[in-house]
Order: structure tokens, then C-alpha cells, then sequence
């Protein structure tokens, strides 16, 4: 497109100022502008422009109407009985045994509460091995895998959607080539990038970044469906031969990844899309919740629940609202061909008011200080509407959930907080198999739940201190295979880091193995020393 039907197309969607500094551009950069100008769409940035308004809109009305999900319509981990959950365990584990199951990992957010300069995944939160989020996660598959082998005697593939974005894509490939691929097979991860939407003023111009770039970022996680559908991802998994998708936020420490018993308790109920919820205890926590709206399942987001319903009780005491999202989610590959074949084009997006950079009229460049614009966000949570067979499973905060948010220091989600978390399931899984931990001054340490903080009131300070003790997911997925412990003494002071064989036998702070000295605490390490 030439200058001159350009600039009449920007008029006629009213976006003209983006070339207002174009005459200052050299010569590669003007071809670069025209040519990225041309090929926006600017008939979808109007539209989801327009349906975020409506969105906007609409939400404090649509409140009026959110009923709490009955009780009765959740299950939950904690009261099931050890039968049922073995039923779903089992269930799940014919389904990944059968190569029916692939993970999909959300992993394009900019991290910007965290602010280190690379994905949330490669960050190493001090656990005595160092382990980054990507490595736990990916061998978490290649454990489930084995058990799921062990207990049909097939050999199957669990394969590895990875969705980026512009700011991780690069970064994260990188990391898993370096790593090679963590174990896995890197045919059977799928690295796939989700698009990019121009940030807006409030009034819906473009934001033009420098003199020659306009302001973009994700499209929210919602923005998996254009992404599964534009980039041929549902073809590829149906020739595969996958039927369900468990689909996760990255920076949950604790995330089962392919949980057999939430595999197995969707099948169980012959859903078509699905949801792990903790109960959310504080009404300000940072959760979204799952809610109904017309008969329909929804989650309204932590950002836009009145503190009228985030506060309100029911009766037994509990918060009314207490199904806590915890962005791990269940879906059919059915279903999700149905959303991005029928219903991509309906998702609202969410308004998020950002002090995004841009260059003012004289060609300044400006870092705002307070908000001037809005990116525009899909939500990966907003296809549960489409699903008539909806299913819900509460699950154990402290075995399931401990989100990487906020930088070292923070009150809430930090990286100390998900590493502690980690270390007192573990602390518990190895109580639970016989083990036992001693103190210096020879005591044995209480077989207690070491419980996580998720009150905002709360300091810490009514934290069990932890204790350094990790389990390899290698050696175990979720507390079992852990006999040998049986009767064997740790040292509540020292590192304690239990291997699978293939990394190197028992070792650390066990008395009946050799001692090995405690693991130095993590150096934050810079985004390039990581690569
Ligand atoms: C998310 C959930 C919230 C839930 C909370 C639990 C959404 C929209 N919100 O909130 O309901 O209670 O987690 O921890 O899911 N991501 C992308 N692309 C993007 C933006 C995000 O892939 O454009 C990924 C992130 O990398 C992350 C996940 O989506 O893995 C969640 O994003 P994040 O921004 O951390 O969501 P929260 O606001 O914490």
C-alpha cells in the first residue's frame, strides 16, 4: 500500500496520527512503518475496541446477577473418598497411557510484577537444586509418564504445547535447547506464539510508541484460541491422536502438570471443559472465582469483583465467593475446536489501564506516570460459557497451588514463598512415607501440615519456618514411591534433596547416606547469565 492510501485508510478509522512523525523516519524505517501499518487489521482493533467497551460496560450489571457455584456442584480432592480418587487416578492414567493427554502451558505474560528480564519459567526460585519453573514442570511429564507406563505397561507420549509470546518466545527456546529439552523429545514439545494487540488511548486511538512503532502487547491468555486456530495447533494434536488438554499458568510452583486424578475426575463426568479451584479465604486475594451467570459457568476476575461481593459471607462463615481460579483448566479438543470455530470471535476482551510509553506531539519520548492507556486482554477462562458439561474440583491449597508473582520482598507470591511451599509438601510427603526430621537439639519435628499464608493480614510470622527439602519429580510426582524413607532421620538444618537414581542416588542431610554440605542460597542470576 502506498503512502497516500494509507494515510486515507488511518482517516477512516481514525488513527491518522500514526504517521504524524513519519517524515522523520529514514528511509528503511519508513518501508518497515508502511509496510507493518498495511497489514494491520484495523477493523479487528475496532472491534475488540468496541466489545471491551460494551465489556466494561456490562460487567457491573452482569455482577447483579453472578450466583456463587452451588456446593454441590464442585468436588473436592480433600473430601473424596480414597476409592474415588483412585478411580479418577486410574482413569487419568489410561487416558495419558494411551497418548490422549497433552499439557498446554500459558507462558507469554510479560512477568511484569516480577520484573526480571526474562520468562517467568527460567527463574529459580532457591530450592536446593536450582531448579527453574520450566524444568520442574517438564519433569513432572516425563514422571507421569513413567507411572502411567508403569501402570498399563504402554509406553505413551504426553506432548508439550507451549504458547509465548514476543517477549518469551525466543528466550524460552533457547533455554529448553540449552537444557535439551529437560529429558523430553523435543519433537514432542510444541512451541507455538500467541498475537499481539496495539495498546489505546481510553478513546481507542493507537498508541505510537516512537516516531515509527506503535505500543503492542499479548493479547491476554485468551488470546490461545486465535493463536490454536491461526497457527494450525488443533490439527496438528488431532493427528496425534489427543482428546484432552490440561491447560496451566507457568509460574504455579506447585501445578501438577497432567494431574491423573483431575484427568480422571473431568472423564469421570464426561466434561467437556474444566476447572481446579482452591478456596479462596480472603477477599482481596488475587484469584479470580468461579461463578454462574445464567446457568452458565464464568470467572470473574480479581480485578473486577465489587469488594461488595468479594466480601460478602455465607452463613457457615465462609467467603460466598470462594471458588478460587487457580488458572488450571480442562478441555476437550471437541470443545476446543467448537470455541475457535464458533466463538473466538465473541470473546470480550478485559481492559487493563497501563502507563504505556509513547512519543507526544513534539516527539518526545515519554514515560507516563500515571495511566494513560489500556492494553486489551482476552482471558482464557472466558470459554467456560460455552461448556454445557462444566466441571469443578477443589483441591489442597498447600499440595496445589503457590503462585510466582511478585518480586523478592513482596508481602504476597514471592519466589521465597513458592520455594517454601514446595519444601513443606515435601516435608509432608516424606512424613507422610515414615521419614522423620530432627532438630539440632535432637528433637523430631511435629508430623503437622505446614500451612501456607494466604491471609493479607497475615506477616508470616505465624509460619512453621521451613524446611529446606525437596523431592526430585523424577523420583516422585505427588508423595508416592517414597518407601525407602521409611524410618530414616534428616536433619531439619541441612538441604535435604531426594533423587531419582538416574540423577545420582538418595543423597543430603540423610543419615544412613553421606552428608553433603548445605545448598548455598540461589544468586539472582541476570537475564543473560541464564541463557
Ligand atoms: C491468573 C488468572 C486468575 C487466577 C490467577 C491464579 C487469568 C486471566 N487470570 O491471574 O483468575 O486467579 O492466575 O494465579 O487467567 N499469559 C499468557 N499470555 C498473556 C498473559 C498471560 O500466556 O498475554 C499467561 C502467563 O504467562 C501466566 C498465565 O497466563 O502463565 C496467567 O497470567 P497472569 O498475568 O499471571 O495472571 P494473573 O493476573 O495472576
Amino acid at each position: 500500500m502506498d503512502l497516500a492510501a494509507l494515510r486515507t485508510k488511518l482517516e477512516s478509522y481514525g488513527q491518522e496520527h500514526l504517521l504524524q512523525h513519519y517524515d522523520r523516519l529514514k528511509q528503511e524505517e519508513k518501508s518497515a512503518f508502511l509496510d507493518e501499518l498495511s497489514h494491520l487489521d484495523f477493523d479487528r482493533v475496532k472491534r475488540i475496541y468496541e466489545l471491551s467497551c460494551e465489556e466494561a460496560n456490562n460487567s457491573g450489571e452482569k455482577q447483579k446477577t453472578l450466583e456463587p457455584i452451588p456446593e454441590s456442584s464442585s468436588d473436592s480432592v480433600a473430601s473424596a473418598s480414597d476409592e474415588l480418587k483412585n478411580e479418577w487416578r486410574y482413569a487419568g492414567l489410561k487416558a495419558i497411557a494411551e497418548s490422549k493427554v497433552a499439557v498446554l502451558l500459558l507462558a507469554g505474560g510479560q512477568g511484569t510484577r516480577l520484573n526480571v528480564p526474562y520468562p517467568k519459567g527460567m527463574y529459580d526460585v532457591g530450592l536446593p537444586s536450582s531448579k527453574t519453573l520450566y524444568q520442574i514442570q517438564a519433569e513432572r511429564i516425563l514422571k507421569v509418564q513413567k507411572l502411567a507406563e508403569e501402570h498399563t505397561g504402554k509406553s505413551c507420549i504426553v506432548t508439550w504445547y507451549i504458547m509465548t509470546s514476543e517477549h518469551t518466545q525466543t528466550s524460552t527456546e533457547a533455554f529448553f535447547l540449552k537444557h535439551n529439552h529437560f529429558g523430553l523429545k523435543k519433537e514432542n514439545i510444541v512451541f507455538f506464539e500467541q498475537y499481539q494487540l496495539p495498546c489505546l488511548s481510553p478513546e481507542g486511538k493507537i498508541i505510537l510508541q516512537e516516531a515509527g512503532k506503535i505500543a503492542k502487547a499479548p493479547d491476554g491468555n485468551g488470546g490461545l484460541y486465535k493463536a490454536l486456530r491461526d497457527r494450525g495447533i488443533l490439527d496438528g494434536m488431532s493427528k496425534r491422536g489427543i482428546e484432552n488438554i490440561h491447560v496451566y499458568g507457568v509460574d504455579n510452583i506447585l501445578v501438577k502438570v497432567a494431574d491423573p486424578i483431575f484427568i480422571g475426575f473431568c472423564l469421570s463426568k464426561s466434561a467437556n471443559c474444566g476447572a481446579k479451584v482452591v478456596e479462596k479465604v480472603h477477599p482481596t486475594e488475587k484469584v479470580g472465582v468461579i461463578c454462574r451467570l445464567d446457568g452458565r459457568y464464568k470467572v470473574v476476575e480479581y480485578s473486577e469483583l465489587s469488594l461488595e461481593l468479594a466480601q460478602k459471607r455465607h452463613e457457615k462463615g465462609h467467603l460466598l465467593y470462594n471458588a478460587g481460579n487457580i488458572c488450571n483448566h480442562y478441555f476437550t479438543l471437541n470443545f476446543l475446536k467448537d470455541v475457535v470455530s464458533n466463538h473466538e470471535h465473541e470473546l470480550r476482551p478485559h481492559v487493563a489501564k497501563k502507563k504505556i510509553p509513547y512519543i507526544d506531539d513534539d516527539g518526545n519520548s515519554i514515560k507516563p506516570l500515571k495511566e494513560n492507556g489500556i492494553k486489551l486482554e482476552k482471558f482464557v477462562f472466558d470459554v467456560f460459557e460455552f461448556s454445557q458439561q462444566f466441571a469443578v474440583l477443589q483441591v489442597v491449597r498447600e499440595e496445589e497451588f503457590s503462585p510466582l508473582k511478585n518480586a523478592p520482598g513482596a508481602v504476597k507470591d514471592t519466589p521465597e514463598m513458592a520455594r517454601d511451599a514446595l519444601c513443606n509438601l515435601h516435608y509432608q510427603y516424606i512424613v507422610n512415607a515414615g521419614g522423620k526430621f530432627k532438630s539440632n537439639d535432637g528433637k523430631i519435628l511435629p508430623d503437622i501440615s505446614r500451612k501456607t499464608v494466604v491471609d493479607d493480614s497475615v506477616d508470616g510470622s505465624g509460619r512453621l519456618p521451613p524446611v529446606k527439602c525437596e523431592i526430585s519429580p523424577l523420583l516422585s510426582y505427588a508423595g508416592e514411591g517414597l518407601e525407602s524413607v521409611k524410618d530414616q532421620i534428616f536433619h531439619a538444618s541441612q538441604s535435604t534433596h531426594l533423587k531419582a537414581d538416574e540423577e545420582k542416588n538418595i543423597s543430603n542431610g540423610n543419615e544412613k547416606t553421606s552428608k553433603v554440605k548445605e545448598a548455598t542460597s540461589p544468586k539472582r542470576r541476570k537475564g543473560e547469565d541464564i541463557l
